[in-house]
C-alpha cells in the first residue's frame, strides 16, 4: 500500500499538473472539488441507503428513459436527483452540441506523455462536470490485439503497461474533475466482429489462460481499480463461453475479489440478458434499461428467495458510493448536455494533437519545411480538406472522405469546428509568401498527371494524404488506405522527388506497397488527432514543433507477421498468450516495418549512465520512488494492501540533446525477466518523454514497482517475483537495434 500521509478530504487544488506547457489556462481549470476515500465513500453510501425501501434500492439498479444515453433514476422522496451518463472516452459525445472532439485515445497514447494523459482527461472531465453530466463513458481500455478492429482507435494500443498509464492518468484526470470514470469494456473485447450475438448473430467468446488474462488483458483494468474508478463498463462478448456481464470469474473473482474493486459494474448497451445470473455474479447496473431484468423487477426475485437482499444493499452501496467519491454532493451542475463548455480546451487539444504525430521518416532532414526555401508545395489527396458529409455525428463512412479527426461509433465526438490540413497550409501560405497547389479528388489521375509539368515542379515538395477510418460495430476488411491512396502515393512519388506521405489512420496501415519508393523521402503519422489537426500539422511541417510521438503498435511487413486476427467464428482463441505485438515479433525474429514504441525527431539524443538501485523513498521527498507516489497519490486511490504498487527499483540515466531543435526523446525500459517467470524475451514496464534544449542534459529516474517486477503465478494465484538475474534495457523503440543502455539486477 502507499504510505505518504496525506488528507482524507482534499480539494484537487492541492494536486496541480505538473510540468509548465503552453497551456496557461491550466491554472483556471481545477473546480473546488471534494474528493474522499472509499471507505469515507461507502459509510456515507450505507447512511443514505439505509433510508431507503427495497424497492427504491432496486430501483438504482436499471437505467430509465431521460435526457442522457444513461439515465439512473432520481428519488423524490429522498430528494436524490439521479445520475445522468454519457460517451464518450475523448470527449463529451452522443451527438451534444458545444463540446471538444478531443484527439482519440490511440492518439494520446502516442504522446507517451502523463502530464498530457492526465491534463487531456482533466479537459474531458470538465467538459462533462460542466454538462452536470455523472459519468463519462471512458477510459476505453481494450488492447489493439488485432490490427483491423474497428475500435483500436478509442482505445491506447497494444501494450498492456502503456494502456494501465493511460488508464490510471484518465481516470485521475476525469474523477479530479468530480466525473465518475467508467473504464470498457470488461473484458477481451478485442473484435466487433460478432461482439453481442445481437440480431441473430453468434457471439464470440474470448478463450485465453490465466496467465494471458492477467499479464495483458486485465493489466489495464487492475491500473484503473488502483487509480480508483468508479464505475467499469462490462462487455458483450463472452469469455470461456460465459457471457462478460454475467460472468462470476471475471467480475466477482477477478474484479471485485482479486482486485478489491469497490464501484459498480454496469452493462454495455443490452449486455444484460437475464436477471439473476447476472445479479449473483456482479453485475449492479442494467443499461439502457428498458428491457425488465432489472430495477423493480428484483424485488419480486427478493421476496421468493433467488437473490438476498443483501446482495441488493450491496448493489446499491456500490451505486451510490461513487457519487460521495468525487464529491457530486457538493455543488454539482444540474444537467444540460448544450451548455457551452469548450472554454480554451482547443490550447491542450491542438498539444496533444501535435504530441501525438509520430515521424517515422526523413531522409535527410526533409523536414522540417523552410519556408525561405521550401515555397512550392502540391498537396494531394481527399485526407488534406475537409469532408464532404459535413461535420455530423456519424460522419466519414466509404462516400466522405476528408481528413479524419477521430473514427465513427459511439465513441466518436462531432466537433464544434474542425481546421484541416489544406485550409491551415493555405493560411500558412498567405503568411510566408508560399506557392500552393492542390488536387483532392485522388481519382483525377488526369489533372495529378497535369500537375507533373507545371513550370517550377521539380523543386517541389509534394505532401500526400492518405487516410484510413474505422468505427464501432464493424472491423476493418484490410490494412489498407482509404480510396486506394496508395496508388495516389506512388503516382506522385514516381514524378516528385521530394514526396511525404501524411499517414492519417485509426490504427495499424500496411505501408508496404510505397514505403520503400526512393521518393518517399518523409512519412509524418498524423494519426486521429482532432480538431486541430490543420493547426497542430503546420506546427510539425514547419519545425514551430519538434515532433516526438511513438508508435503504439508496431507496422508490420506483412500482415500475417501479428499473428493475431479477428475471428469470423464463434471463438476468439488467445493462443499467442502473452506474445503480443513487439513480444511475437522478438519470440519468432520477425522485423517490422517500425516497431512499437519507434518514432524519429528533428534533434538527436544520446544515452549514458545507467544506474540500478534499490527505491528507498522513506525520508527524502524528493527521491524518484517519492515523487512517483505523489504523481499517483488521490483520496479516492484503491492501491490495495498487497503492496504491488510500492516501488522497488530505480533505475537513473541521463539523456543529452545533442541536435539543434528543441524537441523530446520518449526513454522506454525494457525488462528482460528470469526464465522461471515464462516471458517473452522483453516487456516494456517504463517510460518517460523528456523535453530536452540543445545541448541539454537531464538525468532521468524511472520507478519499478513490485507488480513490475512480477509475474502472474498461476499456481500460487498470485503476483511472483521471480528469482535470478533480470535485465533492463533502455531503448527508443521495441527494436532491439534501437537499444542504447544495458543493465541488470538480481531480485
Ligand atoms: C434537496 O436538495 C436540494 C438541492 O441539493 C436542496 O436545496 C434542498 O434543501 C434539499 N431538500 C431537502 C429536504 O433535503
Ligand atoms: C478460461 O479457461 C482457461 C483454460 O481453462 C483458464 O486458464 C482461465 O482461467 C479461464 N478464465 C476465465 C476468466 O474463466
Ligand atoms: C463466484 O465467485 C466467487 C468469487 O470468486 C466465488 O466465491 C463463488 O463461489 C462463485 N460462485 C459461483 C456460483 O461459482
Ligand atoms: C421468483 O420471482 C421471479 C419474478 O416473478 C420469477 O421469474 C422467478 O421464477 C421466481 N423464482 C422462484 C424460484 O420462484
Ligand atoms: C532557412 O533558410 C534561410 C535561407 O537559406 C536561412 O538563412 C535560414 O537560416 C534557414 N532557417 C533555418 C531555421 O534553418
Ligand atoms: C497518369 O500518368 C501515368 C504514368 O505517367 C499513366 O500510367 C496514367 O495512365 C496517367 N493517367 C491519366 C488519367 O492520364
Ligand atoms: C505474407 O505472409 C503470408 C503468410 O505467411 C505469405 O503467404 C505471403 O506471401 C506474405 N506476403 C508477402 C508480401 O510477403
Ligand atoms: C478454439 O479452440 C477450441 C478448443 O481448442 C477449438 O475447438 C476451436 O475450433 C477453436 N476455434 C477457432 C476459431 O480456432
Ligand atoms: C532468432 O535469432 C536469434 C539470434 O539471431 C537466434 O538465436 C534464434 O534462434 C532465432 N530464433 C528463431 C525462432 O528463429
Amino acid at each position: 500500500m502507499l504510505t505518504i500521509p496525506l488528507l482524507l478530504i482534499c480539494v484537487a487544488l492541492c494536486f496541480p499538473p505538473s510540468e509548465s506547457s503552453i497551456d496557461n489556462s491550466k491554472a483556471n481549470i481545477q473546480p473546488q472539488v471534494t474528493l474522499r476515500t472509499w471507505e469515507q465513500a461507502i459509510a456515507m453510501a450505507k447512511s443514505f441507503i439505509a433510508q431507503l425501501t427495497l424497492q427504491e434500492k432496486c430501483h438504482l439498479t436499471a437505467g430509465v428513459g431521460g435526457t442522457c444515453a444513461g439515465n439512473i433514476a432520481s428519488l423524490p422522496r429522498v430528494n436524490f436527483s439521479g445520475f445522468c451518463l454519457l460517451d464518450t472516452p475523448s470527449g463529451v459525445g452522443d451527438g451534444v452540441l458545444y463540446s471538444t472532439a478531443f484527439v482519440s485515445g490511440i492518439h494520446i497514447a502516442a504522446t507517451w506523455d502523463r502530464d498530457l494523459f492526465y491534463r487531456r482527461a482533466v479537459a474531458i472531465g470538465k467538459e462533462f462536470r460542466g454538462k452536470g453530466i455523472h459519468y463519462g463513458f471512458g477510459p476505453m481500455i481494450n488492447m489493439d490485439r488485432n490490427a483491423r478492429h474497428g475500435r483500436n482507435w478509442e482505445g491506447f494500443g497494444s501494450d498492456p503497461y502503456l494502456s494501465g498509464e493511460n488508464a490510471f492518468f484518465y481516470t485521475q484526470g476525469v474523477q479530479d474533475q468530480g466525473v465518475v470514470a467508467t473504464p470498457k469494456h470488461y473484458i477481451c473485447n478485442e473484435q466487433d466482429t460478432h461482439r453481442s450475438g445481437d440480431n441473430d448473430d453468434v457471439v464470440y467468446s474470448a478463450n485465453l489462460d490465466d496467465k494471458t488474462m492477467h499479464e495483458i488483458y486485465l493489466w489495464p483494468f487492475a491500473s484503473s481499480v488502483a487509480a480508483g474508478a468508479g464505475s467499469i463498463m462490462c462487455s458483450a462478448n463472452e469469455i470461456n463461453d460465459t457471457r462478460a456481464c454475467q460472468n462470476n470469474k471475471t467480475q466477482n473473482g477477478l474484479l471485485k475479489g482479486e482486485l478489491g474493486y469497490m464501484g459498480n459494474i454496469l452493462t454495455d448497451w443490452m449486455g444484460a440478458k437475464s436477471t439473476v445470473d447476472p445479479v449473483l455474479s456482479g453485475l449492479d447496473i442494467d443499461m439502457p434499461g428498458n428491457d425488465g431484468y432489472f430495477g423493480d423487477t428484483l424485488v419480486s426475485f427478493v421476496q421468493n428467495g433467488s437473490i438476498p437482499e443483501s446482495r441488493i444493499d450491496d448493489m446499491a452501496i456500490r451505486i451510490i458510493a461513487p457519487y460521495y467519491l468525487v464529491g457530486q454532493d457538493q455543488n454539482y451542475p444540474t444537467v444540460d448536455l448544450d451548455r457551452n463548455v469548450m472554454g480554451n480546451n482547443y490550447i491542450i487539444n491542438r498539444e496533444a494533437s501535435r504530441a501525438g504525430m509520430i515521424l517515422l521518416k526523413n531522409v535527410n532532414n526533409v523536414l522540417p519545411f523552410n519556408s525561405s526555401i521550401d515555397t512550392n508545395i502540391y498537396i494531394y489527396g481527399q485526407a488534406a480538406g475537409q469532408t464532404t458529409c459535413g461535420l455530423e455525428q456519424t460522419a466519414w463512412n466509404a462516400n466522405c472522405g476528408g481528413a479524419l479527426y477521430q473514427g465513427g461509433g459511439s465513441g466518436f465526438v462531432r466537433p464544434a469546428y474542425a481546421i484541416d490540413p489544406l485550409t491551415a497550409l493555405m493560411q500558412k501560405g498567405r503568411d510566408d509568401h508560399l506557392q500552393i497547389r492542390y488536387i483532392t479528388n485522388q481519382n483525377d489521375f488526369a489533372s495529378i498527371n497535369r500537375t507533373f509539368n507545371d513550370r517550377g515542379f521539380q523543386n517541389a515538395k509534394c505532401l500526400v494524404f492518405i487516410s484510413a477510418w474505422s468505427e464501432e460495430g464493424v472491423d476493418r476488411t484490410d490494412l489498407y488506405a482509404f480510396d486506394n491512396g496508395e496508388q495516389l502515393v506512388l503516382t506522385v512519388a514516381q514524378n516528385c522527388r521530394q514526396t511525404i506521405v501524411l499517414v492519417n489512420s485509426v490504427s495499424q496501415l500496411n505501408l508496404e506497397r510505397w514505403i520503400d519508393h526512393p521518393n518517399v523521402v518523409a512519412v509524418l503519422w498524423t494519426g486521429t488527432p482532432g480538431p486541430e489537426y490543420g493547426s497542430a500539422l503546420v506546427d510539425v511541417l514547419f519545425g514551430s514543433y519538434n515532433p516526438g510521438g511513438k508508435l503504439v503498435f508496431s507496422l508490420a511487413k506483412n500482415d500475417s507477421d501479428f499473428g493475431t486476427d479477428i475471428s469470423p467464428m464463434g471463438d476468439s482463441n488467445y493462443t499467442e498468450g502473452v506474445f503480443l505485438d513487439y513480444r511475437h515479433f522478438d519470440k519468432y525474429n520477425i522485423t517490422a516495418r517500425y516497431s512499437f514504441g519507434f518514432g524519429l525527431s528533428y534533434t538527436t539524443f544520446s544515452f549514458a549512465k545507467l544506474d540500478i538501485s534499490q527505491a528507498n523513498d522513506d525520508d527524502d521527498k524528493n527521491s524518484p520512488a517519492s515523487l512517483y507516489k505523489q504523481r499517483r497519490m488521490r483520496p479516492y486511490n484503491n492501491f490495495g494492501h498487497s503492496g504491488l504498487y510500492d516501488p522497488v527499483y530505480t533505475v537513473t540515466f541521463t539523456i543529452q540533446n545533442t541536435g539543434k531543435y528543441y524537441g523530446s526523446e520518449i526513454a522506454q525500459l525494457y525488462l528482460g525477466f528470469p526464465s522461471e517467470a515464462q516471458e517473452p524475451l522483453k516487456i516494456l514496464r517504463g517510460f518517460e518523454r523528456i523535453y530536452l534544449e540543445p545541448n541539454e542534459l537531464k538525468e532521468v529516474a524511472l520507478v519499478l514497482s513490485r507488480k513490475d517486477i512480477s509475474y502472474w503465478n498461476v499456481i500460487n494465484q498470485q503476483w511472483t517475483v521471480a528469482s535470478g538475474s533480470y535485465t533492463v534495457w533502455i531503448s527508443t523503440s521495441a527494436n532491439n537495434a534501437d537499444i542504447k543502455l544495458q543493465s541488470s539486477f538480481n531480485a
